[in-house]
């Protein structure tokens, strides 16, 4: 596994292999890898006969008073977890290296960066439409490969390949989740226990409201209901829940007939959560 902290070794390197006639995936993360980063390792070695992975922690997706100095790091640990499943190339830049000091050309998603998570986090996705831009630029990917986990920012990352004609196809991974549903995070591990043995709630609520779905329900209902079943968890602090249309992140109205995707995001203390799952009505509701 060859470790590159510089575009250009990165560059030449995959060209190299490009050369060779070798299709590349490429997996961006924020190291702090679990088993959530490490099947989106599997689908690219699945799909693509070499993968590279990134590991960058980009300041430009973190607002001022977020977590950017206390998000876990552990670049010994990650590049032993990526040798182990077989990585071809990783990239780990410096902020120095990956940003010019003298930056000013963005990328953004004029509506649906601002809307969701982008009300609670501006700039955020501003932030990860103008990475994932860079780190696509450096490594010229065939496919990238990206949680569904973070849905919105799926939905952002294809709209922007759709409307710039970037030459990738993007993939979405299925969410992994632990044994006790809690969808796997890098941050999970700055829960308090107290708060680690609460969290499982946003799993349940989205358990129940796949269920209301194939009974049938409403939009806002449902949104309603899920809220209360998460309230009812003292230690959670529900930020968001939105009943969209799973394709568009459209507002939806009425009664639900269509599949939709149902987002969380909820605070335990100062660590925000997100989770989401998309739901279908019974096929005679349709
Ligand atoms: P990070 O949070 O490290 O996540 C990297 C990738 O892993 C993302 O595509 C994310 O959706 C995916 N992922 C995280 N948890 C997952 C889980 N439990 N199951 C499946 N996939 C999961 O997302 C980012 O980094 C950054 O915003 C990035 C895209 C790298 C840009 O900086």
């Amino acid at each position: 596994m060859k470790v590159c902290t510089t575009k250009a070794e990165t560059r030449a390197t995959l060209a190299a292999l490009r050369k060779a006639g070798d299709t590349i995936g490429l997996v961006p993360t924020m190291g702090f890898l679990h088993d959530g980063h490490l099947a989106l390792v599997k689908a690219a070695t699945a799909e693509c006969d070499r993968v590279a992975v990134s590991i960058f922690v980009n300041p430009t997706q973190f607002g001022p008073k977020e977590d950017l100095a206390s998000y876990p790091r552990d670049t010994d640990r990650d590049l032993e977890m990526l040798r182990a499943a077989g990585v071809d190339v990783v990239f780990m830049p410096s902020p120095a290296e990956m940003y010019h000091a003298d930056k000013q050309t963005i990328v953004d998603a004029t509506a649906l960066s601002k809307i969701l998570i982008g009300k609670i986090r501006p700039g955020h996705f501003r932030g990860v439409a103008t990475v994932v831009t860079k780190l696509l630029n450096i490594t010229q990917p065939d496919r990238a490969f990206f949680g569904k986990k973070d849905y919105q920012q799926l939905r952002v990352i294809k709209t922007m390949v759709r409307d710039l004609d970037m030459p990738v196809r993007i993939i979405g991974v299925p969410t992994v989740r632990e044994a006790d549903g809690l969808a796997m995070s890098s941050r999970n591990v700055r829960l308090t226990p107290e708060d680690r043995k609460a969290a499982p709630v946003l799993n349940k609520a989205l358990v129940m409201a796949d269920k209301l779905v194939a009974e049938g329900i409403t939009a806002k209902q449902l949104e309603r209901e899920v809220r209360d079943r998460i309230d009812a968890e003292p230690r959670a602090n529900v930020q968001s829940v939105d009943v969209r249309d799973a394709e568009t992140v459209a507002s939806v109205g009425g009664r639900i007939t269509a599949p939709v995707v149902v987002l969380l995001a909820v605070r335990f203390g100062d660590v925000l959560l997100i989770d989401q799952r998309v739901v279908s009505p019974q096929k005679g509701q349709r």
